[in-house]
This record gives structure tokens, C-alpha cells and sequence, in this order.
């Protein structure tokens, strides 16, 4: 296929068929496309669609969001998992109010500087805010190049993909582009293609339930749920309640240090409450 043809056969699809109705897709304001970036990383869209309005409602912008608590960001974060990220965030808009005088920065160094952003988040910020011309890869974008032009290979490396996603990209309108290919990916091609089974990259997320990302997680909940420190003997009866949690039992030190060393939780000499 042409370079032409599978753009004009992505974007056919797209706007016969494609997901046009997604909050994210109909503003352009920075802050609140970077917030849906974020959480659409390692989250499912059905799911994120039902998080980001209520985050939002509840840090509105930037420096609402600079001036919140940790513990208060991570209380709405619920749900989205990995609760890293709503701290990242976090930092993030303390940063970009701090030293950027609440303006997101525009550049793609001083992008991947802040926290929580790496080169994918950069660069669909770019496109998404300011409809640069930029090589972004994810799942859905992997899926559909595996299926047009690497068909049968196996172990296809990403820069690989990349290359072929520059070659392809057209010359104007990347927004619309990449917002094609993600929907032609989770959509067209679900079922078809398992970006799983041809790419060296792509890696499934873990089993979470019993997992020490799980006990974190409840643990975390169970902490902030409180307006008053957690001492160690109410935190391990807790832990016997279930019995995915009950098996960390042991490592509760240990995991309760992970997470001060994050920024969630702070020692008092009662125990374990919300990072102040
Ligand atoms: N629209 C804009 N960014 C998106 C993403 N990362 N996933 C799905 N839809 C999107």
C-alpha cells in the first residue's frame, strides 16, 4: 500500500467510525491534555473517561493542581492505579507554575526535565496541544503499523516503527492524524492484531492482584482513607483481612518505607498517615 492509500484509509475510517466524542479531544488547553496524557498511559480509556472530569472539577488547573496536597491527588487518583503518577503530576504543575509562570513549555527537553514525562508523553503533548509535527509511538499506534508494514516479521523493533511513522506522517493536521491512528488501532484492528506477539517492546502490564503493586496500593488506600495516623498493629490486621494482602504481611515495613520514600506517607510516632 501506498503511503497515500493508508492515510486516506485510516482517515476514511476515523471519520466514519472513530471515538470523536472523548472530553480530551475537544480542548486544547495544556494543562487539561496533559492530565488526560498521563492518565491514558497505563490506564484504559473507558476508565480514564470516568476519572477526568472529576479530577478536574477538582484541581481545575494548573495552579489548583500546584497547591493541592499529595494525599488529596492521590484520594481522586483512585481507581486510575499507578498512584506514582498522580504524584508525578503533581510535581510536575509545581514545577511548570514555579518556573515556567504556569505556562506548560513548549520544548521537548524541557518537557522530558519535568517529572512523570517521558519521550511519549512529550511528544503527544506536542501534537495533541499544539498539532506539531511529531513521531509518537504507543499500542494502538504499534498495532497498526505491525499490521501495513511489517506483516510476518517477527521481533519488529520500535525504531523501526518510528521510522516508518515519520515516513508516513503527514504534512499537516498531526492531531487529527494520531488521533485516527489510536482509534483505527484499539478499534479497527482489535482482534486482528496482537502487538503483543511481533514487537521486541511491548510488554503486557503484570498480573496485579497479589502483587507487591497491589499491596502497595491497598495499603496506600487504607492510609489515606484515615484522619489519623495508622498504627503498625491496626495495619497488619488489616493486612489478614484479604488474603492477597494477608501474604505481604511479613514485608509491611518494608513496603510502608517504599512508600515514604515515594512521598505518600510519613512516620509519626503513632504510625503511618498521609505525607503532609
Ligand atoms: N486521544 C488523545 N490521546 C489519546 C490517547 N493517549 N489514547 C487514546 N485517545 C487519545
Amino acid at each position: 500500500m501506498t503511503h497515500a492509500a493508508f492515510r486516506k484509509k485510516v482517515l476514511t475510517w476515523y471519520r466514519a467510525y472513530g471515538r470523536h466524542d472523548l472530553p480530551w479531544r475537544h480542548t486544547r488547553d495544556p494543562y487539561r491534555i496533559l492530565v488526560s496524557e498521563i492518565m491514558l498511559q497505563q490506564t484504559q480509556v473507558d476508565r480514564v473517561r470516568e476519572k477526568y472530569g472529576e479530577f478536574l472539577r477538582a484541581f481545575p488547573s494548573m495552579r489548583k493542581l500546584a497547591k493541592s496536597t499529595p494525599a488529596s491527588v492521590v484520594r481522586v487518583w483512585k481507581g486510575l492505579g499507578y498512584n506514582r503518577r498522580a504524584l508525578n503530576l503533581r510535581r510536575a504543575a509545581l514545577a511548570i507554575t514555579q518556573q515556567h509562570a504556569g505556562h506548560l513549555p513548549q520544548d521537548i527537553a524541557t518537557l522530558e526535565s519535568l517529572p512523570g514525562i517521558g519521550p511519549y508523553t512529550a511528544r503527544a503533548v506536542r501534537v495533541f496541544v499544539w498539532n506539531r509535527r511529531e513521531v509518537v509511538l504507543e499500542t494502538n499506534i504499534r498495532r497498526v503499523y505491525l499490521h501495513y508494514f511489517f506483516p510476518g516479521r517477527r521481533s519488529v523493533r520500535d525504531s523501526e516503527i518510528e521510522e516508518m511513522i515519520e515516513r508516513t506522517l503527514p504534512a499537516r493536521n498531526a492531531r487529527e492524524w494520531y488521533w485516527a491512528l489510536m482509534d483505527y488501532g484499539a478499534r479497527a484492528l482489535k482482534g486482528i492484531e496482537n502487538p503483543n506477539r511481533r514487537s521486541r517492546h511491548y510488554a503486557r502490564q503484570s498480573r496485579f492482584e497479589g502483587s507487591q503493586r497491589y499491596a502497595r496500593a491497598k495499603l496506600l488506600d487504607f492510609i489515606l482513607a484515615r484522619r489519623t495516623s495508622a498504627p503498625l498493629p491496626i495495619i497488619k490486621a488489616y493486612m489478614m483481612q484479604d488474603p492477597y494482602l494477608s501474604q505481604w504481611r511479613d514485608r509491611v515495613l518494608e513496603i510502608l518505607a517504599m512508600l515514604a520514600a515515594d512521598g505518600f506517607i510519613e512516620r509519626t510516632k503513632n504510625g503511618w498517615r498521609a505525607q503532609r
